[in-house]
């Protein structure tokens, strides 16, 4: 019989159990509670690679640290929420109340704000803070790529500089400086300043899951955009068709008020959006998609 390698990647099968032998050699003492194994990973991260629910609760039960990063510098929680391993999240941070979401209806021309929750009922997308990438081995890749360009003096300078200017609202993951809008049949939905907006402010970083570009792009659709691996270009796209957040609804301009960038936060590659010019409240926030994304789309409108 002839299996595919995603079909044996999501039955692990294809490799013996890194957490078992971990495992193993934990009872035996040859390492502790606190150790690492050669990829810097702890027994808590490797669970949650693996996905062993069960045994992360028992280590979790018997006191393994969940504030130890790993190699990459990744918490146990960050690592969960870049796997998509919504279960594991509630044994290492303490339930967060997301933030609300602020819609505009057109009906009355009123801005509410929703529960996460409503939005993604009535926008039919599962909302997601950060990058999910849909394969461990995906974000092993990753991550190393982003370590080697981090290497080069240039790149992690301009690392810094971004890290200087956005880190704090990266984290802070904030949603009540914008709105979303019905615009009209043709363009959808589209994100516009809920405040005057100074240039440079950051106003969100484009999440989805990180999987492979299709090379017959049967699966390109219109909220899919190139991954980078610090500035180098990726065979790895961000999907946001099923899970994103309000930046998936962002449109396009040939003169936008916004520019994307990448940056380099927890080990991980992000694409962020901020301003390039003061943005004034009720304006519509755009960036350029690049030539490529219209080759084969009908020609953009211009906002
Ligand atoms: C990432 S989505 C942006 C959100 C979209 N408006 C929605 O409601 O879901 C990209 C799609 O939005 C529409 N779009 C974005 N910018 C546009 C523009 N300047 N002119 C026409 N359509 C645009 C196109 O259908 C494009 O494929």
């Amino acid at each position: 019989m002839f299996f595919t390698l995603p079909f044996l990647r999501r039955l692990n099968f294809h490799r013996r159990s890194q957490f078992d032998e971990n495992f193993k050699q934990f009872e035996r003492g040859e390492w502790g509670r606190y150790g690492s194994d050669k990829k810097g990973q702890s027994l808590l991260h490797l669970a949650i690679i693996e996905n062993r629910l069960e045994q992360f609760k028992e280590l979790i039960a018997s006191g393994f640290s969940k504030k130890k990063v790993n190699a990459w510098g990744m918490l146990p929680a960050d690592l969960a929420r870049f796997l998509g391993r919504k279960s594991f999240i509630p044994f290492l941070e303490p339930k967060r109340s997301l933030p609300l979401i602020t819609i505009y209806r057109n009906r009355d021309g009123q801005k509410y704000e929703i529960p996460i929750k409503e939005f993604e009922e009535k926008l039919k997308i599962e909302y997601i803070e950060s990058l999910e990438f849909k394969y461990p081995d995906t974000l092993t890749w990753a991550v190393d790529k982003s370590k080697k360009q981090l290497r080069k003096q240039n790149i992690r300078k301009m690392n810094r500089w971004t890290l200087a200017l956005h880190q704090k609202s990266i984290l802070s993951s904030r949603g009540d400086h914008v709105y979303v809008r019905y615009i009209d049949q043709a363009i959808g939905y589209g994100v516009f300043a809920n405040q005057d907006l100074p240039a440079l402010t950051y106003v969100g970083e484009y999440t989805g899951i990180v999987k492979r570009r299709s090379l017959k792009r049967i699966d390109s659709n219109d909220y899919v955009f190139g991954y980078m691996a610090g500035s180098k270009n990726t065979p790895f796209v961000i999907d946001a068709a099923k899970k994103g957040n309000f930046t998936r609804f962002i449109n396009h301009s040939h003169a936008p008020n916004m520019s994307s960038r990448w940056v380099v936060l927890n080990g991980v590659t992000r694409i962020i959006v901020f301003t390039n010019r003061p943005v004034s409240e009720g304006s519509q926030l755009t960036y350029d998609y690049g030539k490529y994304y219209w080759r084969k789309r009908a020609t953009p409108f211009l906002i």
